[in-house]
C-alpha cells in the first residue's frame, strides 16, 4: 500500500469509530454519532481535527488487541457563525464513550488550547464513564478535565451537551462547567444509577426519573435547558454562543439593530389594577428586548424568578426579573441560587444586568428556614453586589423588605434605577406593618377591624409608591411604563464603558 493510502485507510477507520454496526445501534436508539453532532454544531468544512489517530495504552483484559482510532472521542476545533470554538464529542460506539488515558488527554489538549487562544470550550458528552479496563489512570484523567474546568471558568465559556449517560464521578466535570443543556430521553445524569439507590435507599427509580433531563431541569435545576431532541440541544448551543464573548476580556458581538419608534404602550396596561393580582413578567421581558432576543435559560426550574439572556439595541445582557405569576414572585432559597449564578456568569463575562422587580419578600415558613434561606438568600445579594458590569432596575411594583436591597438596588451598587409609577416601596406590606406599629391604637378601638383598615390605608398612602425612594435619590427617575425600553437603551449606552472594580483579594468568599 502506497503512503498515501495508508494514511487514507487510517482516516476512513478513524471515521468508523467502533464500526458500523455499533454505529447502527446509536441511531436506532434516536442518537447521532460523535462526529454527526459535530457537523451540526459547526459551520460547513470548518472543523479541524486534533488527535484523530490517538489509540490508548492499556494492555490488560485484552485490549491490546481491540485498538480505535481516536479512542472514544473527536476533538478539535472549527467555527459556530463565524467565531471560533474547541470541541470534544465523545463517541459512545467506542468502548462506550468510556473515558480512558489518552481519551482525556486528547479532551485536555483542547482546553489547554481553548484556554491559551480565548475561545468557548464545548463538551458533547456521550459517556459510560471510567474506561473500566484501566482503573486509577481513568480516575485521573477525569480530575486532570475537572482541574482544567476550574482553571477556565470565568475565562472561558465553557458548555456541556449530555447526549447519552453521564454517570459518577463525570457529571462533575458538566457541573463545574457554564451550562447544561440535556436531550430528553436518551440522556442522564447521576452519582450513583438506579441499582445503587435500590441497594442503598430502597427506592426504585428509573434512570429517567433518577437524572433525565426533565427530572433535572424541574426538580434539581442541574440542567438549564432540556431539549427535545439533539438537533434542538446543538441549536440551542449555537444560540447561547451568541449572547457570550469568547473569553472575560472582550465583550459580546453586537447585532444588527435600527433604530425606530422604541415606546411600547403595551407595558402601560401590563400591571393589573389590583396589586395582589399576577401578571406575567415576560410580558414586560418582551417588550423592554429586541424583538424575539430573549433566551430564557432555567426555564423551569423555580419558575418565581425568571432569567435569561436578550439584547437591547443589539447588545447583549442578562436579564433577573421576580415572576409575579408563580408564587407572587416571592424570593426563596432556589431562585435565590438561580439567580445568583445566572448574575456571577454575566458578571465574569462583561453581559450588563437588568433587573425586574417585583417581589413581596422572602418566603416565610420552617421548610425555607430550616434549609438555609439565610445563606442561600444571601447568594443573590451577594452576587448582584460584587457584580461591577453596567447594572439597571426596574421597580414595576412591589419592592419590600430585604428583597427590595437584594434585587439590584442602589445600594448595592445599581448604576441606574428606575420605578414605575405601580411601584410599592417599603419595609412590610401594609396590613402586616399596621399590626405592629398600631398594635395597641387597634385592639382598643372601638371597632378593631375597622381602625385596621384605616391604618392599613395610612400606611398604603404613605409608602405603596416609589415617591419616598426617589425623593433620597434611591430611585432616579419614576417613568412612564412605556418609555422604560427607551431608558434601558440610553442609559446601557451611556454605561458601555463603565469601569469598575473590586477591592485587591485573591477571591470572594460567597456563601455557599
Ligand atoms: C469500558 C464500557 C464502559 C466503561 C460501556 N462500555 N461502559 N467499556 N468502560 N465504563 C462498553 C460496553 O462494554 C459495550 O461494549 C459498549 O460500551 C456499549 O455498552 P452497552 O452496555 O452495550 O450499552 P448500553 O446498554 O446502552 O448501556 C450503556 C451504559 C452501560 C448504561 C453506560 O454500558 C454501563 O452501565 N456501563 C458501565 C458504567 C459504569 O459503571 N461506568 C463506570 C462508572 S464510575 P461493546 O464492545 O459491547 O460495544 C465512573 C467514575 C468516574 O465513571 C469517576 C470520575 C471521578
Amino acid at each position: 500500500m502506497d503512503k498515501l493510502n495508508m494514511l487514507q485507510e487510517k482516516i476512513n477507520q478513524a471515521h468508523l469509530g467502533g464500526g458500523q454496526k455499533r454505529i447502527d445501534s446509536q441511531h436506532s436508539k434516536g442518537k447521532l454519532t460523535a462526529r454527526e453532532r459535530i457537523e451540526l454544531l459547526l459551520d460547513e468544512g470548518s472543523f479541524e481535527e486534533i488527535g484523530m489517530l490517538v489509540t490508548h495504552r492499556a494492555k490488560d483484559f485484552g485490549m491490546e488487541k481491540e485498538q480505535y482510532l481516536g479512542d472514544g472521542v473527536v476533538t478539535g476545533y472549527g467555527t459556530v457563525h463565524g467565531r471560533l470554538v474547541y470541541v470534544f464529542s465523545q463517541d459512545f460506539t467506542v468502548f462506550g464513550g468510556s473515558l480512558s488515558e489518552t481519551h482525556a488527554e486528547k479532551i485536555c489538549k483542547i482546553m489547554d488550547l481553548a484556554m491559551q487562544n480565548g475561545a468557548p470550550v464545548i463538551g458533547l458528552n456521550d459517556s459510560g464513564g471510567a474506561r473500566i479496563q484501566e482503573g486509577v489512570v481513568s480516575l485521573g484523567g477525569y480530575a486532570d478535565i475537572f482541574y482544567r474546568n476550574v482553571q477556565a471558568s470565568g475565562v472561558i465559556p465553557q458548555l456541556s451537551a449530555i447526549m447519552g449517560p453521564c454517570a459518577g464521578g463525570a457529571v462533575y466535570s458538566p457541573a463545574i462547567t457554564d451550562f447544561i443543556l440535556m436531550v430528553e430521553h436518551t440522556s442522564y445524569m447521576f452519582v450513583t444509577g438506579p441499582n445503587v439507590v435500590k441497594t442503598v435507599t430502597h427506592e426504585t427509580v428509573t434512570s429517567e426519573e433518577l437524572g433525565g433531563a426533565q427530572t433535572h431541569a424541574q426538580k434539581s435545576g442541574v440542567t438549564h435547558f432540556a431539549c427535545e431532541n439533539e438537533v434542538a440541544c446543538i441549536e440551542h448551543i449555537k444560540q447561547l454562543l451568541s449572547y457570550m464573548p469568547q473569553n472575560c476580556e472582550e465583550d459580546a458581538p453586537v447585532y444588527p439593530y435600527e433604530a425606530g419608534n422604541e415606546i411600547r404602550t403595551k407595558l402601560n396596561e401590563v400591571i393589573p389594577a389590583n396589586p395582589n393580582q399576577p401578571y406575567d413578567i415576560k410580558e414586560v421581558i418582551e417588550e423592554v428586548t429586541d424583538s424575539e432576543s430573549f433566551l430564557e435559560v432555567h426555564k423551569d426550574y423555580a419558575e418565581n424568578i425568571v432569567v435569561g439572556f436578550a439584547r437591547i439595541a443589539g447588545r447583549s445582557i442578562g436579564i433577573v426579573a421576580n415572576q409575579p405569576a408563580s408564587m407572587a414572585g416571592v424570593l426563596d432559597i432556589n431562585s435565590s441560587k438561580k439567580g445568583a449564578r445566572f448574575v456571577r456568569f454575566c458578571d465574569a463575562f462583561n453581559i450588563p444586568l437588568l433587573v425586574l422587580v417585583d417581589v413581596p419578600g422572602f418566603l416565610p415558613g420552617t421548610d425555607q428556614e430550616w434549609n438555609g434561606i439565610i445563606t442561600n438568600g444571601a447568594k443573590l445579594l451577594f452576587a448582584l453586589s460584587e457584580a461591577t458590569v453596567p447594572k439597571i432596575t426596574v421597580i414595576t411594583r412591589k419592592a419590600y423588605g430585604g428583597a427590595y436591597d437584594v434585587m439590584n438596588s442602589k445600594h448595592i451598587g445599581a448604576d441606574l434605577n428606575y420605578a414605575w409609577p405601580t411601584a410599592e416601596i417599603a419595609v412590610m406590606g401594609a396590613k402586616g406593618a399596621a399590626e405592629i406599629i398600631f398594635k395597641k391604637e387597634i385592639s382598643e378601638a372601638a371597632d378593631p377591624e375597622a381602625k385596621l383598615k384605616e391604618k392599613e390605608q395610612e400606611y398604603l398612602e404613605k409608602f405603596a409608591n416609589p415617591y419616598g425612594a426617589a425623593a433620597r435619590g434611591y430611585i432616579d427617575e419614576v417613568i412612564v411604563p412605556d418609555v422604560t425600553r427607551e431608558k434601558l437603551i440610553k442609559g446601557f449606552k451611556m454605561l458601555e464603558n463603565k469601569v469598575a472594580s473590586m477591592p485587591k483579594k485573591k477571591h470572594t468568599n460567597i456563601p455557599l
